[in-house]
Protein backbone atom coordinates (compact mmCIF):
# COMPACT_ATOMS: atom_id res chain seq x y z
CA UNK A 1 0.00 0.00 0.00
CA UNK A 2 1.34 3.38 -0.95
CA UNK A 3 2.41 5.79 1.74
CA UNK A 4 -0.57 8.23 0.94
CA UNK A 5 -3.04 5.14 1.80
CA UNK A 6 -1.44 4.20 4.72
CA UNK A 7 -1.62 7.74 6.10
CA UNK A 8 -5.38 7.80 5.92
CA UNK A 9 -5.54 4.20 6.97
CA UNK A 10 -3.93 5.70 9.83
CA UNK A 11 -6.27 8.71 10.45
CA UNK A 12 -8.88 6.47 9.97
CA UNK A 13 -8.03 3.64 12.88
CA UNK A 14 -6.86 6.53 15.17
CA UNK A 15 -10.24 8.33 14.93
CA UNK A 16 -11.93 4.78 15.75
CA UNK A 17 -9.51 4.28 18.57
CA UNK A 18 -10.23 7.12 20.12
CA UNK A 19 -13.78 6.94 19.84
CA UNK A 20 -14.18 3.09 21.19
CA UNK A 21 -11.46 4.11 23.92
CA UNK A 22 -13.76 7.26 25.17
CA UNK A 23 -16.74 4.78 24.83
CA UNK A 24 -15.10 2.33 27.51
CA UNK A 25 -13.31 4.44 29.39
CA UNK A 26 -15.92 6.29 30.47
CA UNK A 27 -18.09 2.98 30.98
CA UNK A 28 -16.08 1.79 33.45
CA UNK A 29 -15.75 5.45 34.90
CA UNK A 30 -19.37 5.59 35.38
CA UNK A 31 -19.65 2.03 36.80
CA UNK A 32 -16.53 2.61 39.48
CA UNK A 33 -18.13 6.04 40.04
CA UNK A 34 -21.95 4.51 40.29
CA UNK A 35 -20.35 1.47 42.62
CA UNK A 36 -18.87 3.72 44.91
CA UNK A 37 -22.27 5.78 45.17
CA UNK A 38 -24.63 3.03 46.26
CA UNK A 39 -26.56 3.93 49.54
CA UNK A 40 -28.23 1.21 51.24
CA UNK A 41 -32.30 1.18 50.21
CA UNK A 42 -34.49 2.38 53.07
CA UNK A 43 -37.43 0.63 51.06
CA UNK A 44 -38.25 -2.49 52.76
CA UNK A 45 -39.98 -3.97 49.36
CA UNK A 46 -36.56 -3.36 47.27
CA UNK A 47 -34.62 -4.85 50.64
CA UNK A 48 -36.67 -7.71 49.93
CA UNK A 49 -35.76 -8.00 46.50
CA UNK A 50 -32.38 -8.32 47.01
CA UNK A 51 -30.90 -5.09 46.26
CA UNK A 52 -28.03 -4.19 48.16
CA UNK A 53 -27.61 -0.20 47.12
CA UNK A 54 -29.65 2.24 45.15
CA UNK A 55 -29.07 5.95 43.83
CA UNK A 56 -30.65 8.95 42.32
CA UNK A 57 -29.38 10.97 39.52
CA UNK A 58 -30.16 13.69 37.05
CA UNK A 59 -28.68 13.99 33.48
CA UNK A 60 -29.64 15.44 30.54
CA UNK A 61 -33.59 16.40 31.69
CA UNK A 62 -34.41 12.55 33.11
CA UNK A 63 -34.31 11.36 36.39
CA UNK A 64 -32.55 7.69 36.90
CA UNK A 65 -32.85 5.15 40.05
CA UNK A 66 -30.14 2.64 39.42
CA UNK A 67 -29.94 -0.28 41.75
CA UNK A 68 -27.17 -2.92 42.23
CA UNK A 69 -28.51 -6.50 43.72
CA UNK A 70 -26.44 -8.40 45.80
CA UNK A 71 -25.75 -10.71 43.36
CA UNK A 72 -28.41 -11.03 41.31
CA UNK A 73 -32.10 -10.26 40.70
CA UNK A 74 -34.54 -13.36 41.56
CA UNK A 75 -35.21 -13.40 37.81
CA UNK A 76 -33.26 -12.52 34.91
CA UNK A 77 -34.83 -9.73 32.98
CA UNK A 78 -36.44 -9.60 29.57
CA UNK A 79 -33.20 -7.53 28.23
CA UNK A 80 -29.96 -7.30 30.01
CA UNK A 81 -27.59 -4.65 28.57
CA UNK A 82 -23.79 -6.15 28.34
CA UNK A 83 -20.47 -3.74 28.18
CA UNK A 84 -17.87 -5.36 26.06
CA UNK A 85 -17.47 -4.10 22.68
CA UNK A 86 -16.16 -0.82 24.07
CA UNK A 87 -13.48 -3.07 25.17
CA UNK A 88 -12.77 -4.96 22.59
CA UNK A 89 -13.05 -2.95 19.59
CA UNK A 90 -10.69 -0.35 21.50
CA UNK A 91 -7.69 -3.63 21.94
CA UNK A 92 -8.20 -4.26 17.95
CA UNK A 93 -8.25 -0.58 17.02
CA UNK A 94 -5.00 -0.26 19.39
CA UNK A 95 -2.97 -3.06 18.42
CA UNK A 96 -3.83 -1.96 14.07
CA UNK A 97 -2.38 1.25 15.48
CA UNK A 98 0.58 0.02 16.80
CA UNK A 99 0.92 -2.02 13.90
CA UNK A 100 0.92 0.77 11.43
CA UNK A 101 2.70 3.29 13.29
CA UNK A 102 5.56 1.24 15.51
CA UNK A 103 5.49 -2.45 13.32
CA UNK A 104 5.33 -2.15 9.51
CA UNK A 105 8.15 0.62 9.93
CA UNK A 106 10.22 -0.63 12.93
CA UNK A 107 13.09 1.68 12.88
CA UNK A 108 11.25 4.83 12.62
CA UNK A 109 9.15 4.54 15.85
CA UNK A 110 9.60 1.59 17.66
CA UNK A 111 13.57 0.68 17.72
CA UNK A 112 16.66 3.14 18.44
CA UNK A 113 20.17 1.45 17.36
CA UNK A 114 21.78 2.53 20.46
CA UNK A 115 19.22 0.18 22.55
CA UNK A 116 19.08 -3.21 22.98
CA UNK A 117 16.36 -4.98 21.01
CA UNK A 118 17.33 -7.08 17.54
CA UNK A 119 16.96 -4.99 14.72
CA UNK A 120 13.69 -5.56 11.78
CA UNK A 121 11.23 -7.72 12.42
CA UNK A 122 12.96 -9.72 15.54
CA UNK A 123 12.62 -6.34 17.31
CA UNK A 124 8.73 -6.76 16.44
CA UNK A 125 8.40 -10.40 17.67
CA UNK A 126 10.24 -9.27 20.93
CA UNK A 127 7.91 -6.61 21.57
CA UNK A 128 5.17 -8.84 20.85
CA UNK A 129 6.30 -11.01 23.59
CA UNK A 130 5.95 -8.05 26.28
CA UNK A 131 2.51 -7.77 24.87
CA UNK A 132 1.57 -11.66 25.58
CA UNK A 133 3.97 -12.74 28.09
CA UNK A 134 2.63 -9.55 30.19
CA UNK A 135 -1.16 -10.94 30.34
CA UNK A 136 -0.01 -14.81 31.05
CA UNK A 137 2.02 -13.66 34.44
CA UNK A 138 -0.12 -11.27 35.51
CA UNK A 139 -3.54 -13.61 35.03
CA UNK A 140 -1.00 -16.60 36.65
CA UNK A 141 -0.60 -14.07 39.66
CA UNK A 142 -4.14 -13.26 39.92
CA UNK A 143 -5.15 -17.25 40.10
CA UNK A 144 -1.96 -17.59 42.58
CA UNK A 145 -2.40 -18.11 46.30
CA UNK A 146 -0.56 -14.37 46.20
CA UNK A 147 -4.48 -13.05 45.48
CA UNK A 148 -5.37 -14.20 48.65
CA UNK A 149 -3.74 -10.80 50.49
CA UNK A 150 -4.77 -8.07 47.75
CA UNK A 151 -1.62 -6.37 48.91
CA UNK A 152 0.22 -8.97 48.48
CA UNK A 153 -0.68 -9.49 45.12
CA UNK A 154 -0.18 -5.46 43.82
CA UNK A 155 2.93 -4.82 45.51
CA UNK A 156 4.18 -7.43 43.18
CA UNK A 157 1.98 -6.29 40.67
CA UNK A 158 3.70 -2.83 40.91
CA UNK A 159 7.49 -4.45 41.37
CA UNK A 160 7.14 -6.66 38.25
CA UNK A 161 5.34 -3.51 36.00
CA UNK A 162 8.20 -1.37 37.21
CA UNK A 163 10.79 -3.83 36.04
CA UNK A 164 9.21 -3.93 32.64
CA UNK A 165 9.04 -0.33 32.30
CA UNK A 166 13.01 -0.80 33.11
CA UNK A 167 13.32 -3.71 30.42
CA UNK A 168 11.24 -1.90 27.38
CA UNK A 169 13.13 1.45 28.13
CA UNK A 170 16.29 -0.28 27.74
CA UNK A 171 15.73 -2.50 24.58
CA UNK A 172 13.40 0.24 22.48
CA UNK A 173 13.20 3.73 21.26
CA UNK A 174 11.62 5.87 24.35
CA UNK A 175 8.46 6.23 22.56
CA UNK A 176 8.38 2.54 21.11
CA UNK A 177 8.68 1.47 25.01
CA UNK A 178 6.20 4.05 26.56
CA UNK A 179 4.00 2.81 23.94
CA UNK A 180 4.45 -1.04 24.50
CA UNK A 181 4.15 -0.46 28.37
CA UNK A 182 0.81 1.06 28.04
CA UNK A 183 -0.28 -1.51 25.12
CA UNK A 184 0.77 -3.95 27.81
CA UNK A 185 -1.63 -2.70 30.40
CA UNK A 186 -4.03 -2.06 27.79
CA UNK A 187 -3.79 -5.73 26.76
CA UNK A 188 -4.08 -6.95 30.80
CA UNK A 189 -7.57 -4.93 30.94
CA UNK A 190 -9.08 -6.03 28.05
CA UNK A 191 -8.14 -9.60 28.37
CA UNK A 192 -9.68 -9.41 31.83
CA UNK A 193 -12.48 -8.01 30.26
CA UNK A 194 -12.98 -10.93 27.56
CA UNK A 195 -11.34 -13.96 29.72
CA UNK A 196 -12.53 -13.62 33.41
CA UNK A 197 -15.16 -11.13 33.90
CA UNK A 198 -17.49 -11.60 30.50
CA UNK A 199 -17.06 -15.37 31.20
CA UNK A 200 -17.78 -15.49 35.01
CA UNK A 201 -20.68 -13.02 34.12
CA UNK A 202 -21.84 -15.32 31.73
CA UNK A 203 -22.22 -18.41 34.37
CA UNK A 204 -23.57 -16.27 36.79
CA UNK A 205 -26.45 -15.55 34.29
CA UNK A 206 -26.77 -18.92 33.55
CA UNK A 207 -27.37 -19.78 37.10
CA UNK A 208 -30.56 -17.68 37.47
CA UNK A 209 -31.65 -18.61 34.53
CA UNK A 210 -31.83 -21.76 35.67
CA UNK A 211 -33.35 -21.42 39.28
CA UNK A 212 -30.17 -21.56 40.83
CA UNK A 213 -27.38 -19.03 42.80
CA UNK A 214 -24.75 -17.57 41.27
CA UNK A 215 -21.25 -18.85 42.30
CA UNK A 216 -20.12 -15.70 44.30
CA UNK A 217 -16.68 -16.58 43.65
CA UNK A 218 -17.23 -15.04 39.86
CA UNK A 219 -18.70 -11.23 41.46
CA UNK A 220 -15.20 -11.55 43.25
CA UNK A 221 -13.12 -12.59 40.62
CA UNK A 222 -14.84 -9.88 38.38
CA UNK A 223 -14.55 -7.22 41.12
CA UNK A 224 -11.05 -7.98 41.95
CA UNK A 225 -9.90 -7.58 38.26
CA UNK A 226 -12.19 -4.66 37.35
CA UNK A 227 -10.09 -3.04 40.62
CA UNK A 228 -6.90 -3.57 38.71
CA UNK A 229 -8.34 -2.06 35.58
CA UNK A 230 -9.55 1.13 37.80
CA UNK A 231 -5.80 1.76 38.81
CA UNK A 232 -4.40 0.55 35.26
CA UNK A 233 -6.48 3.38 33.65
CA UNK A 234 -4.54 6.25 34.18
CA UNK A 235 -1.38 5.21 33.42
CA UNK A 236 -2.51 3.89 30.17
CA UNK A 237 -3.75 6.76 28.94
CA UNK A 238 -0.43 9.10 30.10
CA UNK A 239 1.37 6.44 27.31
CA UNK A 240 -1.40 6.72 24.62
CA UNK A 241 -0.41 10.83 24.39
CA UNK A 242 3.62 10.49 25.80
CA UNK A 243 4.32 9.85 22.45
CA UNK A 244 3.89 13.72 21.58
CA UNK A 245 6.33 14.59 24.38
CA UNK A 246 10.17 13.33 23.61
CA UNK A 247 11.50 15.41 26.16
CA UNK A 248 10.02 12.89 28.97
CA UNK A 249 9.73 9.47 26.77
CA UNK A 250 13.30 9.88 25.63
CA UNK A 251 15.09 11.30 28.17
CA UNK A 252 18.11 9.64 29.62
CA UNK A 253 15.62 8.54 32.38
CA UNK A 254 12.45 7.72 30.56
CA UNK A 255 12.39 4.33 32.37
CA UNK A 256 12.25 6.22 35.60
CA UNK A 257 10.13 8.70 34.71
CA UNK A 258 7.94 6.02 32.93
CA UNK A 259 7.03 4.24 36.33
CA UNK A 260 7.31 7.53 38.83
CA UNK A 261 4.22 8.76 36.31
CA UNK A 262 1.85 5.30 36.37
CA UNK A 263 2.41 5.56 39.64
CA UNK A 264 1.23 9.09 40.02
CA UNK A 265 -1.85 8.42 37.46
CA UNK A 266 -2.54 5.55 40.06
CA UNK A 267 -2.49 7.30 43.36
CA UNK A 268 -4.42 9.73 41.27
CA UNK A 269 -7.11 7.59 40.24
CA UNK A 270 -7.01 6.05 44.02
CA UNK A 271 -7.82 9.45 45.17
CA UNK A 272 -11.45 9.40 42.81
CA UNK A 273 -12.12 6.55 44.12
CA UNK A 274 -11.81 7.79 47.74
CA UNK A 275 -13.77 10.83 46.88
CA UNK A 276 -16.37 8.66 45.56
CA UNK A 277 -16.88 7.27 48.83
CA UNK A 278 -16.83 10.68 50.73
CA UNK A 279 -20.45 10.67 52.06
CA UNK A 280 -19.28 7.78 54.00
CA UNK A 281 -16.86 10.08 55.86
CA UNK A 282 -19.39 12.95 55.96
CA UNK A 283 -18.03 14.22 52.38
CA UNK A 284 -14.45 14.17 53.87
CA UNK A 285 -11.61 12.72 51.86
CA UNK A 286 -8.16 12.55 52.85
CA UNK A 287 -5.70 15.05 50.05
CA UNK A 288 -3.10 12.76 50.67
CA UNK A 289 -3.08 10.25 47.63
CA UNK A 290 -3.37 13.07 45.36
CA UNK A 291 -0.70 15.25 46.84
CA UNK A 292 1.26 11.86 46.92
CA UNK A 293 0.49 12.08 42.78
CA UNK A 294 1.29 15.54 42.00
CA UNK A 295 4.21 15.46 44.20
CA UNK A 296 5.70 12.25 41.93
CA UNK A 297 4.98 14.34 38.90
CA UNK A 298 6.91 17.16 40.28
CA UNK A 299 9.43 14.84 40.63
CA UNK A 300 9.91 13.60 37.57
CA UNK A 301 10.07 16.90 35.96
CA UNK A 302 12.48 17.94 37.93
CA UNK A 303 14.56 14.56 37.38
CA UNK A 304 14.00 15.17 33.89
CA UNK A 305 15.42 18.66 33.19
CA UNK A 306 18.06 18.52 30.57
CA UNK A 307 21.85 20.28 31.86
CA UNK A 308 22.84 23.68 30.52
CA UNK A 309 24.74 23.51 27.44
CA UNK A 310 28.16 25.22 26.95
CA UNK A 311 30.21 26.36 24.58
CA UNK A 312 29.90 29.24 22.41
CA UNK A 313 27.28 30.37 20.13
CA UNK A 314 26.43 28.63 17.21
CA UNK A 315 24.66 31.06 13.49
CA UNK A 316 21.50 30.24 12.07
CA UNK A 317 23.68 29.52 9.21
CA UNK A 318 25.58 26.44 10.69
CA UNK A 319 22.08 25.23 12.40
CA UNK A 320 20.78 25.20 8.92
CA UNK A 321 23.39 23.42 7.08
CA UNK A 322 23.01 20.74 9.78
CA UNK A 323 19.32 20.71 9.52
CA UNK A 324 19.71 20.27 5.84
CA UNK A 325 21.97 17.42 5.87
CA UNK A 326 19.76 16.02 8.87
CA UNK A 327 16.41 16.63 8.75
CA UNK A 328 15.13 16.85 5.85
CA UNK A 329 15.24 13.73 3.89
CA UNK A 330 11.91 13.68 6.03
CA UNK A 331 10.94 17.07 6.49
CA UNK A 332 10.57 18.36 3.17
CA UNK A 333 7.55 18.47 1.09
CA UNK A 334 8.53 15.48 -0.69
CA UNK A 335 10.32 13.51 1.73
CA UNK A 336 13.08 11.18 0.35
CA UNK A 337 12.75 8.74 3.13
CA UNK A 338 10.46 5.97 2.38
CA UNK A 339 7.49 4.87 3.65
CA UNK A 340 6.46 8.97 4.25
CA UNK A 341 4.07 10.73 2.35
CA UNK A 342 4.26 14.00 3.69
CA UNK A 343 6.58 16.13 6.05
CA UNK A 344 5.73 14.08 9.15
CA UNK A 345 3.22 16.61 11.35
CA UNK A 346 3.81 18.70 8.71
CA UNK A 347 7.26 19.91 10.19
CA UNK A 348 8.52 21.37 7.55
CA UNK A 349 12.83 22.89 7.81
CA UNK A 350 12.79 24.36 4.04
CA UNK A 351 13.20 27.94 4.85
CA UNK A 352 15.68 29.82 7.68
CA UNK A 353 12.29 30.87 8.48
CA UNK A 354 10.36 27.93 9.37
CA UNK A 355 13.59 26.68 11.06
CA UNK A 356 13.44 29.60 13.20
CA UNK A 357 9.68 29.22 14.26
CA UNK A 358 10.88 25.50 15.26
CA UNK A 359 13.56 27.11 17.26
CA UNK A 360 12.29 25.51 20.93
CA UNK A 361 10.52 22.32 19.20
CA UNK A 362 14.15 21.21 17.76
CA UNK A 363 15.91 21.94 21.21
CA UNK A 364 13.13 19.47 23.06
CA UNK A 365 13.91 16.71 20.10
CA UNK A 366 17.66 16.89 19.50
CA UNK A 367 17.78 17.29 23.27
CA UNK A 368 16.54 13.95 23.69
CA UNK A 369 17.25 12.24 20.71
CA UNK A 370 14.66 11.56 19.75
CA UNK A 371 15.02 13.28 16.33
CA UNK A 372 16.64 12.03 13.73
CA UNK A 373 14.22 8.70 14.93
CA UNK A 374 16.82 6.10 15.57
CA UNK A 375 19.69 8.52 14.37
CA UNK A 376 18.54 7.18 11.30
CA UNK A 377 20.63 9.96 9.25
CA UNK A 378 23.56 9.89 11.76
CA UNK A 379 24.03 13.37 12.99
CA UNK A 380 26.92 13.52 14.96
CA UNK A 381 27.74 13.99 18.78
CA UNK A 382 29.45 17.69 17.90
CA UNK A 383 26.77 18.34 15.26
CA UNK A 384 23.79 17.73 17.65
CA UNK A 385 25.90 20.07 20.51
CA UNK A 386 26.01 22.48 18.09
CA UNK A 387 22.24 22.54 16.59
CA UNK A 388 21.29 22.08 20.45
CA UNK A 389 23.45 25.46 21.35
CA UNK A 390 22.26 26.84 18.43
CA UNK A 391 18.55 25.95 19.52
CA UNK A 392 18.94 26.92 23.08
CA UNK A 393 20.46 30.32 23.04
CA UNK A 394 18.53 32.32 25.05
C1 LIG B 1 13.83 9.49 9.24
C2 LIG B 1 12.93 10.58 9.17
C3 LIG B 1 13.18 11.78 10.06
C4 LIG B 1 14.33 12.52 10.20
C5 LIG B 1 15.64 12.32 9.48
C6 LIG B 1 14.02 13.57 11.11
N1 LIG B 1 12.75 13.48 11.54
FE1 LIG B 1 11.77 14.73 12.77
N2 LIG B 1 10.10 13.61 12.66
C7 LIG B 1 9.99 12.43 11.96
C8 LIG B 1 8.71 11.82 12.25
C9 LIG B 1 8.18 10.51 11.70
C10 LIG B 1 8.04 12.70 13.13
C11 LIG B 1 6.65 12.54 13.72
C12 LIG B 1 6.76 11.83 15.02
C13 LIG B 1 5.40 11.58 15.61
O1 LIG B 1 4.59 10.90 14.99
O2 LIG B 1 5.17 12.06 16.74
C14 LIG B 1 8.94 13.82 13.36
C15 LIG B 1 8.63 14.90 14.15
C16 LIG B 1 9.48 15.96 14.37
C17 LIG B 1 9.13 17.13 15.12
C18 LIG B 1 7.77 17.42 15.74
C19 LIG B 1 7.69 16.74 17.07
C20 LIG B 1 6.35 16.92 17.73
O3 LIG B 1 6.02 16.06 18.55
O4 LIG B 1 5.63 17.86 17.41
C21 LIG B 1 10.25 17.93 15.16
C22 LIG B 1 10.39 19.28 15.81
C23 LIG B 1 11.29 17.25 14.43
N3 LIG B 1 10.79 16.05 13.97
C24 LIG B 1 12.58 17.71 14.28
C25 LIG B 1 13.57 17.05 13.58
C26 LIG B 1 14.92 17.51 13.48
C27 LIG B 1 15.47 18.79 14.12
C28 LIG B 1 15.57 16.62 12.72
C29 LIG B 1 17.04 16.64 12.34
C30 LIG B 1 17.99 16.73 13.41
C31 LIG B 1 14.63 15.60 12.34
N4 LIG B 1 13.44 15.88 12.89
C32 LIG B 1 14.95 14.52 11.51
C33 LIG B 1 10.90 11.90 11.10
C34 LIG B 1 12.19 12.38 10.92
Amino acid sequence: MSAYWLDWLSLLTRWAHLIVGIAWIGASFYFVWLDNHLDAPDDEALKAKGVAGELWAVHGGGFYNPQKYRLGPPQMPGHLHWFYWEAYSTWLSGFAMLVLVYFLNPALNLLDPARAAPAGYAGVAVALGFIVGGWIVYDGLCRSPLAKAGWMLQAVLALLLAQAAFALCWLFSGRGAFILFGAMLGTMMVANVAMVIIPGQRRMVAAIAAGQAPDPRDAQRGKQRSVHNTYFTLPVLLTMISNHYAGVSNAPRNALALVLLAAAGAAIRHWFVLRHRARERAGRTSPLTLITGLLLIAVTAALLQPPAVGGGPVGMARAQAIVAARCTSCHAERPSFPGLAAAPKGVLFDSPARIEARRAAIAVQVQSGAMPPGNLTGLGDDERAELLRWARAP
